[in-house]
């Protein structure tokens, strides 16, 4: 059985017997005339079936009695005339075949065979108010079925939202899925080294964006995971900067946040160096101080851990090296926690440390425990995979050392929860200050 089929089988297992869960990839969107924002599949959707064409709609029937589950395609049919402007497409028998369904069906097939299989189904299964186009959708299914109701069919009166189930199932990462975010990782990470080895005064942040928009696709990535960050000098306190269009200036830090998209996975990782090769002594102290913060958080995530521990870890080294350094006024705080509880370290870190990471660069799952919604924060477990993030951004204002003014550092990498405690997916893109300044304009210019 594939990885995409038996995912298949445990939403399958999940659902009431006889249910019929309806699931379609995600739109093409137009950017402008005759032109389409590149194609991304929808995650869900790929997660279940691996089968990255648009147009297509995963249909799975839970088992009932000695009847098995199914689970149905439908997609494009083949069709020469459109295969020679736009390119290969399986249609119906190929896909069935390669990607392992029961069934597949050519799109245009789909209301009159939903018509059919929601014929007596007691509950459907699908993302309920995700999308007006498919709730309509769902509405003419249901109508026909129920027009049905003189012969005796009846139509399903029941409706869940799917996207929950999922959600808890995406969470947790399979081998396979965290064999490709460890490449996606590495990627990413040698694009962070690519642009340091790269990096001068007076070179315009997109610069460092094309050396690592170069370092993704030629190792096979197929897009940014999101939109890239080159923030210099007090561009770096804008949390999400991205016009990447100043020249950055000799003794200002950059601070790089970029990571690819391999095969449906994202990668997240933020460095930020010195543009000139040499940290200042306040560029340093500030540096160490949030790597510090990520070493402490690295060491709370372990199986059981609660999700709110590793942020609380990086906020209490934070804070007590802001009270050092006089960023916090250290005669209003007896000491960290008493500055924390007085939200006085939110001027300068106002994010939290991390996210859940996947398909999605902020990735679904819930993060407060679903079996007791009364604890705010659900415990790890191995498979999950989160981003560690802690950073520092003074803006001027008065009664903030002005040495410290400007600077924005983000430090992030990725992790895996393993059974033992966690593996860092990252670990390619250099981050100490020895080996930055090691590193730093030393390729070709
Ligand atoms: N790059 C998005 C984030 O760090 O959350
Ligand atoms: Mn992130
Ligand atoms: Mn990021």
């Amino acid at each position: 059985m594939t990885v995409h089929a038996a995912r298949r089988a445990r939403l399958a297992a999940q659902m009431q017997p006889g249910a019929v869960a309806v699931l379609p990839t995600a739109p093409e969107v137009a950017r402008n005339s005759d032109s389409d924002y590149p194609y991304r599949h929808d995650s869900y959707f790929y997660y279940l079936t691996g089968f990255t064409e648009p147009e297509s709609v995963l249909v799975l029937v839970a088992a009932s009695g000695d009847a098995p589950a199914r689970s149905i395609l439908f997609c494009r049919e083949k069709n020469l005339e459109r295969e020679i402007w736009d390119g290969y497409r399986y249609g119906p028998e190929a896909a069935r075949t390669a990607f392992g369904f029961d069934e597949a069906w050519p799109i245009d097939a789909l209301d009159a065979q939903m018509a059919k299989l929601l014929a007596n189904v007691p509950v459907l299964y699908y993302a309920v108010g995700a999308s007006g186009a498919l709730d309509a959708q769902v509405t003419g299914w249901i109508k026909t079925v129920r027009a049905q109701a003189r012969s005796g069919v009846t139509a399903p009166a029941s409706f869940q939202h799917l996207l929950p189930l999922l959600d808890e199932m995406r969470l947790v990462k399979d081998q396979e899925e965290q064999a490709v975010m460890l490449r996606a990782g590495l990627i990413s990470g040698q694009a962070h080294a690519r642009a340091m080895r790269a990096a001068r005064p007076g070179m315009a942040e997109y610069e460092l964006e094309a050396e690592l928009l170069y370092e993704f696709r030629r190792n096979g990535a197929q897009f940014p995971a999101y939109t890239s960050i080159v923030a210099s000098g007090p561009n770096a306190c804008v949390l999400h900067y991205n016009a990447n269009d100043r020249r950055m200036q000799d003794g200002e830090l950059v601070l790089i946040d970029a990571g690819c998209e391999l095969d449906g996975y994202a990668s997240d990782i933020t460095r930020t160096f010195p543009v000139n090769g040499r940290f200042t002594q306040p560029q340093r102290a500030l540096y160490e101080l949030v790597l510090a913060a990520q070493d402490a958080a690295f060491a709370a995530i372990a199986p059981g851990q609660p999700y709110s521990a590793f942020h609380e870890a990086a906020l209490h080294v934070l804070t007590a090296g802001m009270l050092d350094l006089g960023l916090i006024d250290r005669a209003r705080y007896a000491n960290a926690d008493d500055a924390i509880a007085d939200k006085a370290h939110l001027p300068f870190y106002m994010h939290g440390t991390g996210h859940w990471l996947g398909m999605d660069v902020h990735d679904v799952g819930s993060y407060r425990d679903l079996a007791e919604p009364g604890k705010p924060s659900r415990p790890l477990v191995p498979g999950m995979t989160l981003t560690v993030e802690p950073g520092i951004y003074v803006r001027p204002s008065e009664g903030v050392p002005e040495q410290f003014w400007n600077i924005g550092i983000r430090i992030e990498d990725d992790v895996v929860v393993t059974e033992d405690g966690y593996r860092i997916l990252t670990g390619a893109a250099p981050k100490t200050v020895a080996e930055i300044e090691a590193l730093v304009g030393k390729g070709q210019a």
